[in-house]
């Protein structure tokens, strides 16, 4: 199995081009169930989560072809319908990827048909799916469970396709992204004018109505709690369309730059995506600096562009930042909420900038509660953390220690890899094919930063 060995306390120094989006790449590759066309998609991060959506449409009748980067080309995933009757997502892949259930949506609404195996919980918490089966029940969907699968079909048993409606999104700890992904692109085949209250805001969820536009979609809304989609005939294909940078990559080499006390530029930033969680790295004290600042009429036609076409999209360019980091770290709080809050996806890897700080942070988790894996580890490294329900208080300390760690889940990962660059020693982290679903060649980036991390299969230590 493969484990990062790292020796700690370089600063990272270079410039990393930020990847395109894991979590928004899922959601608009799973939009390939809902056309007879070609799509291709440019910049889909090569991730085992990607890889396995890709088994798992060819499973469901799609031709996938993978194109790498070149000269300074973005890959290209092509993604082509060629057998529009395979209805059922099997439990082998789902389970490997919980992503698998983006699937879902598209499938009832263009196949009329969809069985797809129940994702189980994962080491972040339970994870349930009720949300999407209520937003998918009232678009008029019949579903039931049946050996663990999920068994769905349009009204009167696939006869009839689904059904405009008022849908309430609204859970226990806010929206659901990938349920408002499932719904969102399962109502654009509906008949009539649905309108999905409590939907989620991500970033991610607009990119996903951007491509669905580009295919022909009528969406508005998207960004805001409330998304108006008015059902069309059929989708067309789409060429080319650019998957939006990882906001998390992005934050999580902001600090990586950061707990080293380094200087890092990072090239296609989704600066807009990030807000909250740079205005808590404000707090601590490390600076986010834009290069060649965009003008107020550069913003609001970007602004523009993106909520009318994806070819518009195309054209505008995520910033270049530098982030230049003091060497005194100031304690704050950060709750976790759902977008425009900070995002659970950085838990995590703040709070091992936070075990550096000088006085006591405080990290609320509002939408995984049992999201703490990590503690135990960083515990190990000489942090000084007391969980409290689902709150962690953090008293910032001298230094780390490098220990041998566990890695639990990819955002846990990401967190104790940033402790590692920051320790005294070394720090050896086990089971990063946890980190492998999240980030590309994660070790290689940090190499060419100037840290000394390797990767080795924990037969050879
Ligand atoms: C997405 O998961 C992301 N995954 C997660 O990233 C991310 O942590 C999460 O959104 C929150 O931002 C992908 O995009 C592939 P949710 P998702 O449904 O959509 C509750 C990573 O590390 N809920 O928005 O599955 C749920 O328990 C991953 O890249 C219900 O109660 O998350 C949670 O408390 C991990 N019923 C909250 O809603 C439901 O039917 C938000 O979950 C669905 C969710």
């Amino acid at each position: 199995m493969d484990t990062f060995v790292i020796n700690g306390g370089r600063p990272l120094r270079g410039t990393v081009r930020i990847n395109g989006s894991k979590n928004a790449a899922l959601p608009l590759m799973a939009a390939a169930l809902l056309t007879d066309h070609p799509l291709t998609l440019q910049g889909v991060p090569d991730l085992a989560d990607t890889r396995n959506m890709s088994r798992l449409l060819k499973r469901l009748g799609i031709d996938v072809t993978h194109t790498p980067p070149e000269d300074h080309q973005p890959s290209r995933l092509n993604l082509s319908p060629h057998d529009p009757t395979p209805t059922t997502a099997p439990y082998d892949i789902v389970r490997t990827m919980r992503a698998g259930i983006c699937v879902l949506g598209p499938m009832l609404a263009k196949r009329r048909a969809a069985r797809v195996s129940m994702p189980g919980g994962c080491a972040i918490g339970d994870r349930p799916v009720d949300l999407h089966l209520r937003g998918l029940r009232a678009l008029g969907a019949e579903i039931h469970l049946e050996a663990g699968d999920i068994v769905a079909t349009t009204p009167r048993g696939g006869q009839d396709p689904l059904q405009a409606a008022h849908v309430f999104l609204g859970g226990p700890n806010g929206s659901t992204v990938l349920g408002t992904a499932n719904v969102l692109s399962a109502a654009t085949l509906a008949q009539g004018t649905t309108i999905i209250e409590a939907a989620a805001c991500e970033p991610e969820i607009i990119d996903l109505a951007n491509l669905l536009r580009a295919m022909g979609a009528r969406i508005s809304g998207d960004g805001s709690p409330r998304i108006t989609v008015e059902g069309v005939a059929e989708l067309n294909g789409v060429d080319a369309y650019p998957v939006m940078p990882d906001r998390i990559e992005a934050g999580t080499y902001v600090m990586a730059a950061a707990i080293t006390n380094g200087e890092v530029v990072l090239e296609n930033f989704p600066l807009d995506s990030l807000t909250a969680a740079l205005d808590r790295l404000a707090h601590i004290g490390i600076h986010v600096e834009e290069q060649g600042v965009r003008s107020k009429e550069q913003e609001v036609s970007q602004t523009k562009n993106a909520s009318t076409s994806s070819q518009a999209l195309a054209a505008s360019s995520y910033p270049t930042v530098t982030v230049l980091s003091p060497r005194r770290l100031n304690p704050t709080q950060v709750t976790t909420q759902p977008h425009p809050g900070f995002p659970t996806d950085l838990q995590a890897q703040i709070m091992a900038l936070l075990t550096l700080a000088d006085g006591n942070a405080i990290i609320t988790e509002k939408i995984f509660p049992d999201r703490f894996l990590h503690v135990a580890e960083l515990l190990r490294m000489g942090a000084n953390i007391t969980r409290v329900g689902p709150s962690a208080m953090v008293t910032g300390t001298r230094e780390l220690v490098g220990a041998p760690v566990m890695a639990s889940d990819l955002r846990a990962s990401a967190g104790l890899v940033l402790a590692g660059l920051a320790a005294q020693g070394t720090t050896t982290i086990n089971r990063v094919y946890h980190l492998d679903r999240g980030y590309h060649k994660m070790e290689h980036t940090l190499q060419t930063l100037g840290a000394d991390i390797q990767r080795v299969d924990d037969k050879d230590l």
